[in-house]
């Protein structure tokens, strides 16, 4: 199955023949049967699994879903909800196309089943790829872009002969249909389906019409799960066109198939093998909108009770009647409503690209048809709330969804208007000499794709009434000519090597389709591999490079967020691990890493996972930052601007415009203010709008980032003071993954602000796990600490201070001890010790251990006021032999003795040089502490040889 280039499906017409045109009686379904289902739903899963409370009938299509389900449920069948649209395990597909996409590994054994019998309705939109039912829609009474399929499958439990039971049970009893309009069809060669109809119908050979070839052999795609099948038909009567299934005429629309019953028994496993499947199983398919329109007495799909709500609404509010020319327009508005409104809810969004693209031309064919209908203001958005009424029950993720449905088919209605009108002007005359199947050029259609965005179809649409065809390969060369120019461009600009291959890698392979905003593992086809900066068609085990797959969960590294790492894995036993993921050119998506074991090849289909609990922190901490950012510009002010952002899984930096370092309290105010916004747990929303709109509601354009046509404003936190849009806290333009809720952030932790560059500031925090751990790190040492003070760490505080003041009063204590013992320990011999009379001058000459130069001031104050008149020299000599001097003169003294000059002299004996200060206080010092008496006595030399060239020098003077 994962081989499986193309996945198609071959056969699966439940939504897709052309219409019948011929009324059925009206054939009610047996009451009390219904009624009794009804009441059972309540066993069903949670979604389309129970009854809708808004049918008002048991035909109803919600009576007639719930009644299948319930019927199933009844019979032993686990009823499962639908899958999404975007089939995650299945990247060869576009959209879920068929009930049994969501089982197919299971079909194969790839998968072990969790229930042996399963009932599901399951969404199918086909519309893009080689399933396109889009040119028809609206102009037959059966096709539709979306549909549902309701379906019951057995995986190897039950085969072909109670599958035939069951529908026939069901056909005949619960949805009372007539027998007699019934017919079946078998494969050509299956005997047993062939005699087994026999005996449940009790059909004779002619109502069990025996077909070759592919008609009634199903398989999902060219490889996989495949098997002969049996259909059944409904009989319209005889005054419709067409014969029976396998009859030269059974085209017409006598004949409508309602359910197709597979009896899986084979794999095609190349093109030419087909093998055994492990077990036998059943898959079958009916189209909910023809059982409808059969239950409901009417050919036409688009006559059932849920089309009719639909185009009542469109109807009401174009005031155009559903009438003649208007008639295919409300339908198609109708069937595109459905289709757009699912695909957004599960995730789609306008796009140029992909499944964006596919969306945003059925949403512009509907909008061409709302125009047609002469809607002067945008219309499509506003028929949401009756789908919402008509299915929401059945599908709560409609419901779910509805503001963002609403939201992105108004903006895309908005932007698109102008142009749709320009646009069709220019059609106008381009046409106006065409006559009925003739050709408008190639050339114009690509001016209004290019020019007016007008998809290919939606050009095609617009003529097909007038009968004029569209010039596809004319079209086709213009669109090669666009690329060819944008490559030569490209290749002229002078880009490294890698980036041109990265160029030429979008432009073959096109943009990776990202899945991870609600996905964090799917499927994925390997498109591309790249070693050593080349393409290469294999990997092997022990090598590295990067792999490329058209849609992955993985995020690529973009806006300050890095990208994610994980597994890729295949079948045949290949992991190659990620170890990141970039992003080139806005959305090739480059997995780069090493192949631990196994091959991997191109054109193979992988399953790629992301590191669950790495994503999980980094969005955390992604939306952390939107808080932060909130807060910083509360606190601090409007001109507080993102200047960088990084959101790793174990921190985030933020940063951001301010003049000067944020206090403490400026700090914890925005920790406060974050924090209230997480412990609000209120939901984190994401839409898409334009820049303009995005900025009017407040958002906030991030630093140096470039925007497409259409941006991503994600709001978090509720705020009554907040001027945006519905009160949000942040509102920002973002492309990053998010939490669900703002609670998911757990904590926030701001662990560091600091300055990155003049007027710009970093703050560093950590949320949910980190910040725990952080905090659980920090509660530790306080009790640690707590123990060493011998208090609770409540009285630590207290405690400390204590301490402190003790420990300033010590120290108090011990300078007073220190300065007593230097002048002498206050005793009067002690002091007279130190004290020499120099005849006219006393000199206090003292030398002490372990006193700092600091304190030798202050001991030489003292010891100046002590002397009254007099010169002081103190040398403190420290531990590691080092001296300090200080030298002090008392006022009366200091036009004789100048201390500057005495401390140098002293300062030459301990080794040093210099010293500075007034003539009555002096310091300086040197590195020879032990000659500190040669150095006082140096100084006592100075003192009298000073005072003897003085007097000698007042001799000469006054001589
Ligand atoms: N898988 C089958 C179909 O789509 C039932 O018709």
């Amino acid at each position: 199955m994962s081989q499986a280039k193309k996945t198609r499906v071959k056969k699966a017409k439940a939504a897709g023949v052309a219409g019948a045109t011929k009324k059925a009686g009206k054939k009610p379904m047996n009451d009390k049967t219904v009624t009794d289902s009804s009441n059972d739903a309540s066993a069903a899963s949670p979604g389309n699994t129970s009854v809708n409370s808004t049918s008002v009938n048991n035909t109803s299509v919600n009576a007639i879903r719930a009644g299948f389900l319930d019927f199933f449920a009844r019979n032993g069948h686990q009823v499962l909800p639908s899958s999404p649209l975007v089939p995650r395990h299945d990247p060869t597909l576009m959209f879920t196309n068929a009930g049994m996409v969501q089982f197919k590994n299971v079909l194969t054994g790839a998968e072990k089943p969790a229930f042996p019998g399963v009932a599901t309705a399951q969404k199918c939109v086909r519309a893009g790829g080689k399933h396109n039912d889009l040119d028809n829609v609206g102009y037959t009474a059966r096709h539709h872009t979306f549909f549902e399929m309701l379906g019951n499958f057995s995986f190897g439990d039950y085969f072909k002969e109670r599958a035939i039971a069951l529908a026939w049970e069901l056909l005949t009893k619960d949805y009372a249909l007539d027998k007699k309009r019934l017919l079946i069809t078998v494969y050509a060669d299956d005997d047993e389906a062939a005699r087994l109809w026999r005996k449940i119908s009790g059909f004779s050979d002619e109502k069990i019409i025996r077909i070759a070839g592919s008609d009634n052999f199903w398989s999902m795609g060219e490889l996989g799960p495949c098997g002969p099948s049996s259909e059944i038909f409904y009989d319209h009567g005889p005054s419709v066109k067409g014969g029976p299934p396998g009859s030269p005429d059974a085209e017409g629309d006598r004949f409508v198939e309602i359910w197709n019953l597979v009896f899986m028994q084979y794999e095609q496993v190349a093109a030419d093998k087909r093998i055994d499947l492990p077990q036998p199983s059943i898959d079958t398919g009916m189209g909910l909108e023809r059982i409808a329109a059969v239950l409901q007495g009417t050919h036409d799909n688009y006559e059932i009770d849920l089309f009719c709500a639909l185009i009542a609404a469109s109807v009401s509010l174009t005031g155009v009647p559903a009438k003649g020319e208007a008639k295919p327009s409300h339908r198609v508005i109708a069937d595109h409503l459905r289709a757009v409104s699912f695909l957004i809810a599960d995730g789609v969004l306008p796009s140029n690209e992909g499944r964006g693209y596919v969306l945003r031309r059925i949403m512009r064919r509907a909008m061409r048809h709302a125009h047609l209908l002469g809607a002067e203001e945008p219309l499509l958005w506003r028929l949401v709330p009756t789908l919402v009424t008509e299915m929401g029950h059945a599908y709560p993720e409609l419901e779910r969804g509805q503001s963002l449905i609403v939201e992105t088919l108004k903006l895309e209605e908005t932007r698109f208007r102008d142009t749709l009108e320009r646009g069709l002007r220019l059609l106008d005359e381009a046409t106006r000499g065409l006559k009925r199947g003739e050709m408008l050029p190639g050339e114009t259609a690509f001016k209004l794709y290019d020019t007016y965005g007008f998809p290919f179809d939606l050009t095609e649409d617009a003529l097909k009434a007038r009968g004029i065809g569209v010039d596809t390969k004319g079209f086709a060369a213009c669109m090669e000519r666009q690329r060819a120019e944008a490559r030569k461009s490209w290749a002229g600009s002078g880009e490294a090597a890698t980036e041109t291959l990265w160029f030429e890698l979008k432009e073959e392979v096109g943009a990776t389709e990202f899945l991870g905003y609600g996905a964090e593992a799917s499927s994925g086809e390997i498109v591309a591999l790249v070693k050593d900066g080349k393409r290469v068609s294999e990997l092997k085990a022990g090598e590295r490079g990067a792999v490329i797959v058209n849609q992955t969960p993985f995020y690529g590294e973009s806006g300050g967020q890095v990208g994610d790492r994980g597994l890729v894995s295949s079948p045949s036993g290949a992991r190659f691990q990620v170890e990141d993921t970039q992003k080139k050119l806005h959305g090739l998506f480059l997995h780069s890493g090493a192949l631990e074991a196994g091959t991997l090849k191109v054109g193979e289909v992988v399953d790629l996972e992301v590191d669950h609990a790495r994503r999980t922190a980094t969005r955390a901490n992604h939306s952390a930052t939107h808080l932060l950012h909130e807060a910083l510009r509360e606190v601090l002010g409007l001109h507080v601007a993102q200047k960088g952002s990084l959101v790793e899984p174990g921190r985030l930096r933020f940063d951001f415009s301010h003049p000067r370092p944020m206090t403490q309290a400026e700090i914890k105010a925005v920790e406060d203010l974050a924090n209230t916004m997480v412990l609000q747990n209120s939901a984190v929303e994401t839409h898409l709008m334009g820049p303009d709109e995005a900025i009017a509601k407040g958002a906030l354009a991030l630093f140096g980032e470039k925007y497409g046509e259409e941006v991503r404003v994600v709001s978090m936190g509720r705020s009554e003071a907040s001027h945006k849009a519905d009160h949000a806290y942040s509102v920002e333009l973002c492309g990053g993954t998010h939490v669900r809720r703002t609670g998911d952030i757990g904590l926030l932790k701001i662990v560091g602000e600091s300055a990155v560059a003049s007027g710009v500031r970093r703050i560093e925090a950590l949320t949910g796990e980190g910040a725990r751990s952080y905090l659980a790190t920090q509660d530790q040492r306080v009790r640690e600490a707590a123990e060493l003070l011998k208090v609770g760490p409540d009285e630590m505080i207290e405690r400390l201070a204590a301490i402190l003041d003790e420990r300033r009063k010590l120290e108090k204590q011990l300078a007073d001890a220190k300065r007593e013992l230097a002048l002498g320990g206050g005793a009067a011999a002690d002091t007279a010790s130190a004290i020499r009379d120099l005849g006219s001058v006393k000199l206090f000459a003292r030398t002490l251990q372990d006193v700092a130069p600091k304190d030798l001031r202050g001991l030489v104050d003292d010891a100046k006021r002590q002397l009254g008149s007099g010169v002081v020299a103190i040398i403190g000599v420290s531990e590691e032999g080092k001296a300090g001097l200080v030298v002090g003169v008392t006022d009366d003294l200091t036009q004789t003795y100048n201390a500057v000059e005495l401390a140098r002299a002293g300062a030459e004996a301990l080794g040093g040089k210099g010293g500075g200060g007034r003539p009555d206080l002096a310091q300086a010092g040197g590195p020879d502490g032990s000659n500190a008496a040669a150095a006082l006595d140096a100084i006592a030399a100075r003192i009298t040889g000073g005072a003897a060239a003085e007097a000698d020098a007042a001799r000469a003077g006054t001589a």
